[in-house]
């Protein structure tokens, strides 16, 4: 009876270990065949374009236009300093290499052949370029095909933001939580660690970013201490949808 009990239990162990095992195997091969599909659509993307030695981008708004849902002094030090130094890490990063032309977005692709520097500072240097652009000043109507993009891809807007500030809440430490479409044109929500994001090969989910929202706490501490949760129910009141739209709009272009 006992051996009969510890032969099943050693079954049903080897059983869950291998059908773990083969997920894990089948995830990998879906990142690795998305991240290819994805290289195919690097060249089209406005971003290819951004090349060495990379300038911190302007703002198109002052740094006390987003308050009260994110202060002036966070925008301030956020953008003044800390992209600021990520700028000046990427171009410390490929200072003096044989491949510093290279678009930033191919580095990402395959992202295992650059340095950890490469991978951090070229990584907040372009998600922090990308998030001031999805701000607005006061935020504006989500509408047009995105709208009907989520719709079908999440069955609506409240089960999408739900999904979004969870993958935001979720992120343990510092990081990034995403809406993107993949290179089969799904829309999907993720999160990155630190300054990761879903061009890079690793990335558990590959996408283009069409919206990213930074829960590093440089981007709220100042104003919401440790409640994250408010910094993130607040960013809804300043998503500027005509840029996420737009970008929507050129992806799902290219994939045609
Ligand atoms: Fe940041």
């Amino acid at each position: 009876m006992k051996k009969n009990i510890l032969r099943t239990t050693l079954l049903l162990t080897l059983a869950v270990f291998f059908s773990a095992s083969a997920l894990a195997e089948h995830n990998k091969m879906n990142v690795e065949k998305d991240n290819k599909k994805l290289k195919k659509l690097l060249p089209m993307l406005p971003e290819y374009e951004w090349s060495y030695p990379y300038e911190l981008p302007d703002l198109n708004y002052d740094y006390d236009a987003l308050e009260p849902s994110v202060d002036k002094t966070t925008m301030r030090i956020h953008h003044s300093k800390h992209h600021q130094g990520y700028t000046n890490g990427t171009n410390a990063a490929l200072k003096g290499k044989d491949y510093r032309d290279k678009p930033l977005i191919s580095f990402f692709n395959k992202m295992d052949k650059y340095s950890d520097a490469l991978r951090n500072s070229g990584g907040g240097f372009y998600n922090h370029s990308l998030f001031w652009t999805f701000m607005t000043p006061g935020g504006n109507e989500l509408k047009g095909e995105i709208k009907e993009a989520i719709n079908l891809n999440f069955g609506g807007f409240e089960s999408f933001k739900e999904k979004f500030e969870n993958a935001a809440k979720s992120q343990f430490g510092s990081g990034w939580a995403w809406l993107v479409i993949t290179p089969d044109g799904k829309l999907k929500v993720t999160n990155t660690a630190n300054q990761d994001n879903p061009m890079m090969s690793h990335a558990k989910v590959q996408g283009i970013p069409l919206l990213n929202l930074d829960v590093w706490e440089h981007a709220y501490y100042l104003n919401y201490q440790n409640k994250r949760g408010s910094y993130i129910q607040n960013f809804w009141n300043v998503v500027d949808w005509t840029e996420v739209n737009r970008r929507y709009k050129i992806a799902r272009d290219i994939m045609k």
